[in-house]
């Protein structure tokens, strides 16, 4: 059996050594860096919220509060080991910083072979500790009700709001093979995408996983769908399993931006998530394919349950059909509203810059954030009215022209 990678979270206030740092752990073939961290005062919550098998700790921003942390994450989250680096190779500095209660000093620059061999001892010492499981992952999948409603907006702002917080490790999986376009709202030319990552599904682990994603600088991993419109058919609903399978073991989120075709490949999305965002506008084309989709969704045990009801645009245009209606014709509530704002989201598609960056105090953002809170805080899920049948159909029914009602 392949062992799993070690998870490694890193603190280094410099930019310019922290990218150094995480370039060489990002070569490691035997660990993952899962989190980065820019503060001291930010990394002892962190280790002890995520519990990573390795802290690594470069002390040369500030030693006094360097240690402190190393105190610390020793006292608070004993089972992760801390790998301290500095340029200094002061024996007096080494001997305090294994006495605050890291296991290893690495002296900077490091060598790859000095930091595998220091990761391989850790894994010596820790055998168990690389099997447990971090964190239950979310699966959030956004589901469109018509073209054009807003999916990708909400599923790639939504990811990178979550990816904002040190604690989460997010991912956002495109399934919308002919025409997806998540790499552009992010400014992203992904090297790999899931065709590749389909065809090697057999040696499919965790770290190949992890490889194949395009890190954002939000630190949100994409996935995106294949170039080739033909290569699509290479993915089964199988390997798509899979895929999200392993997804679910490396990431404490993953957002899956579903196609407005519904096929086989979103079902199995949707029947793996979580939460399922029924993404619409408050207009006829879109609440009428809605209240359609709620009711082939609620024939599915593994779907039914999950539906959220997400109002996109919301205060639009005067002429818009107003809540109450639609929430009589859903016949459920809305689960959460995010508001117009044309201007803001047009700059951030066509800048491929996500909202937390590019307007990250706007009002449109907020409402981002409030939706990733409410959704962690909801995460069992409000109870949903289910649909009465009668009711819904006759909602649904005064949508269609040429019925009578
Ligand atoms: N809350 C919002 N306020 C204003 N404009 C928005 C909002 N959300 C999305 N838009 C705009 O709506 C348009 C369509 O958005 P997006 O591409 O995300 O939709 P989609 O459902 O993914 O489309 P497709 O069906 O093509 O995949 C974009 O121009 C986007 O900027
Ligand atoms: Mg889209």
């Amino acid at each position: 059996m392949i062992p799993q990678p070690l998870r490694i979270a890193l603190v280094d206030p410099n930019d310019q050594s922290r990218e150094s740092i995480r370039l060489l752990l990002d070569g490691m073939s035997d660990s993952w860096l899962e989190s980065d961290c820019t503060r001291y005062e930010w990394f002892v919550s962190l280790v002890e919220q995520s519990k990573p098998d390795i802290a690594f700790i470069n002390l040369d921003s500030n030693l006094e509060r360097s240690l402190l942390v190393i105190e610390k994450v020793t006292r608070e989250s004993p089972d992760t080991a801390i790998l301290a680096a500095s340029e200094k190779t002061d024996g007096k500095l080494i001997l305090q910083v294994i006495r605050a209660g890291a296991c290893e000093y690495l002296t900077l620059p490091i060598k790859t072979e000095e930091l595998s061999a220091a990761i391989h001892r850790v894994r010596r010492h820790r055998p168990s500790k690389s099997l447990e499981k971090p964190r239950e992952c979310e699966v959030i999948t956004i589901a469109g009700a018509n073209g054009g409603v807003g999916s990708t907006s909400v599923a790639v702002n939504l990811g990178c709001v979550l990816a904002e917080n040190p604690l989460n490790s997010v991912a956002l999986l495109e399934l919308d093979m002919a025409l997806g376009d998540a790499d552009v709202f992010l400014d992203l030319i992904p090297e790999y995408t899931l065709a590749d990552v389909v065809q090697n599904v057999s040696r499919l682990d965790m770290q190949l996983l992890r490889k194949s994603m395009t890190k954002h600088g939000t630190g949100l991993f994409m996935l995106p769908r294949p170039v080739d419109l033909m290569e699509t058919e290479l993915i089964s609903e199988d390997s798509l399993r899979r895929v999200i399978d392993l997804m679910k073991e490396s990431f404490t989120h993953l957002i899956i931006d579903l196609s407005k075709s519904y096929n086989g490949l979103d079902k199995v999305a949707m029947e793996s998530a979580n939460r399922i965002l029924l993404l619409t506008q408050l207009d006829l084309p879109c609440l009428r394919n809605a209240v359609r989709m709620l009711i082939n969704f609620d024939e599915s045990d593994h779907i039914k349950d999950k539906v959220a009801i997400v109002v996109n645009r919301a205060g639009f245009e005067a002429g818009q059909i107003g809540l109450k209606k639609a929430k009589e014709t859903l016949n459920r509530d809305i689960y959460f509203q995010i508001p117009n704002d044309f201007r803001t989201m047009v700059d951030v598609r066509n800048n491929g810059v996500p909202l937390v960056l590019q307007s990250p105090k706007a009002a449109i953002t907020h409402s981002f954030r409030r939706l990733a809170d409410e959704l962690s805080r909801s995460k069992d899920g409000p109870t949903i009215a289910p649909i009465e049948e009668d009711a819904t159909l006759k909602g649904w029914k005064k949508f269609w022209p040429g019925v009578q009602h």
